[in-house]
């Protein structure tokens, strides 16, 4: 038994369109922006590094640049990544209800990963911000004061060692923990869409080492690549103007890297394409996801084209139309994926469906069959050698009795189902065997009935 079926109602019909397209919002918004993040952590550590290293300030410079460009704002680590995970993860679960595969745990860990990796991308982000604080104040106050007040100068130097330290720490940490998280969300997403393998992989390890998983992480990877370079053109050259005093050596090295990035994961696209095609299994393939396919192809063709002459020609205006190509690229990719899992969870759906359809008659019967009980018969055979409504036989009369319950029916239904000692004045009343469904039932005639009255 899957223990995230624990946690799911199982959708109907509609509501499993609902969450087709709930999963495949999130995943807009889910995929560029880990993309991004990627790319950035990843640019940012290394020039950062070498920057260090050979005190270059272009190097350094950019290190900040990128990851405050490419992050957005701290709010956007909750709109683009924590709640998109959550839904996806949501969706995921309610579609693949009662599969049974080790697809949730996996998800669910990658998810986790993802937070924690956003944590430590943000606190790295924010030591740039520090450090900018720093050289301000440092520029403001003045050589000559730091080197006569020693006090200030050595709590400053501390300071500026920690963040350091901070800054090399949260970076790198940030770094390869989204890696690992984008390794097994991309090894979870393929396995999800691959029901013949649901029955053999029984661990987690035989999801982290598989061809599949690898090829599916190295076609995220490339689009990843693609993304960033896309959006490294467009945050420093179009969106709002584009980045102020640049000079000739630094938008050279932006282009450049960006080109190199862009370009070399575009050429390895189409190889992943295909790859991660061929590897899914007859039932998840159909003509409608050789279509989207092709759809793939030929967006990546022209966005590629795009790409490729805006960086041959050094020409930046086009960078927000390119841009938009690469998340026209995104969303045909992510279509022609969802493809592959609807095709590959259909059978499962169907069992999904069956099972809500079911539990919906089952809530309709019950009424059913309340309303359908012979209260009456039931009196005449088992009440009424006791009772009158208006006399005192055995028991005492309904009249005087079923008022004080005011209306409570289920309380009524009790004392018939259960009978309890209640007035000295009369023996104790014998339980009468009925069916808790026929007690009900009863308990809600006799009000009628006295009520009426
Ligand atoms: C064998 C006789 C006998 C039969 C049969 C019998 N009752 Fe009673 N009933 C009594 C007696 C005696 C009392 C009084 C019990 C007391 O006050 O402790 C009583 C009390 C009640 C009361 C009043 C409870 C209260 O809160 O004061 C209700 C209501 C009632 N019976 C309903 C029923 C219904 C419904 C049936 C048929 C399914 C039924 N009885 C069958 C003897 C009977």
């Amino acid at each position: 038994m899957n223990f995230f079926d624990e946690l799911v109602i199982p959708a109907s019909n509609n509501h499993i369109m609902l969450l087709k397209y709930m999963l495949t919002i999130s995943l807009l918004l889910f995929i560029p922006y880990i993309s991004m993040m990627m790319g950035a952590t990843f640019i940012s550590t290394h020039f950062g590094k070498k920057g260090k290293a050979e005190s270059n300030k272009i190097y350094l410079r950019f290190a900040k640049d990128i990851i405050e460009k490419l992050t957005i704002t701290k709010s956007a680590e909750l709109a683009l990544g924590t709640i998109p995970a959550l839904s996806i993860f949501f969706a995921y679960a309610q579609l693949l209800y009662t599969a049974k595969t080790i697809t949730m745990g996996m998800l669910a860990l990658s998810v986790l990963l993802f937070i924690i990796s956003f944590v430590f991308i943000y606190k790295y982000r924010n030591t740039f911000k520090l450090e900018g604080i720093m050289n301000a104040f440092k520029s403001i106050s003045g050589k000559n004061a730091l080197e006569t007040d020693n006090e200030n100068a050595k709590e400053i130097k501390e300071f500026e060692e920690k963040n350091l330290s901070t800054n090399s720490v949260s970076g790198s940490v940030g770094k390869w923990v989204l890696l690992t998280a984008a390794y097994i969300f991309a090894g979870s997403m393929a396995l999800a869409s691959s029901p013949d393998k649901w029955a053999n992989v029984g661990n987690i390890l035989q999801v982290i080492f598989s061809w599949q998983t690898l090829f599916s992480f190295g076609a995220l990877l490339s689009l990843a690549g693609i993304i960033t370079g896309g959006a490294i053109m467009f945050y420093f050259f179009s969106w709002d103007g584009g980045l102020k005093d640049m000079t000739e050596e630094y938008a050279a090295l932006v282009k450049n890297t960006a080109g190199k990035i862009a370009l070399g994961s575009g050429i390895l696209f189409p190889l992943m394409l295909l790859i991660s095609y061929a590897y899914l299994p007859l039932q998840s393939q159909s003509p409608a996801l050789f279509f989207y396919t092709v759809v793939v192809m030929i967006v990546f063709l022209i966005a590629g084209n795009f790409l490729y002459s805006m960086f041959k020609n050094s020409d930046t205006s086009s960078a927000s139309a390119v841009f938009l190509l690469v998340f026209v690229l995104v969303m045909f990719n992510i279509i022609k994926d969802q493809v592959a899992f609807g095709n590959a969870i259909s059978d499962n759906v169907k069992e999904i469906t069956k099972i809500s359809a079911e539990e919906h008659k089952l809530i309709k019967s019950k009424t059913i069959e309340t309303t359908g009980i012979d209260v009456e018969s039931i009196f005449n055979q088992k009440c009424s050698a006791c009772h009158k409504f208006d006399q005192k036989v055995v028991g005492p009369p309904y009249n005087d009795v079923v008022g004080k319950y005011n209306g409570d029916a289920n309380k009524l239904a009790e004392f018939i189902f259960n009978p309890q000692k209640i007035d000295p004045a009369y023996p104790p009343m014998p339980n009468q065997g009925l069916k808790k469904k026929e007690a009900n039932a009863m308990a809600q005639w006799l009000i009628n009935k006295v009520t009426k009255k």
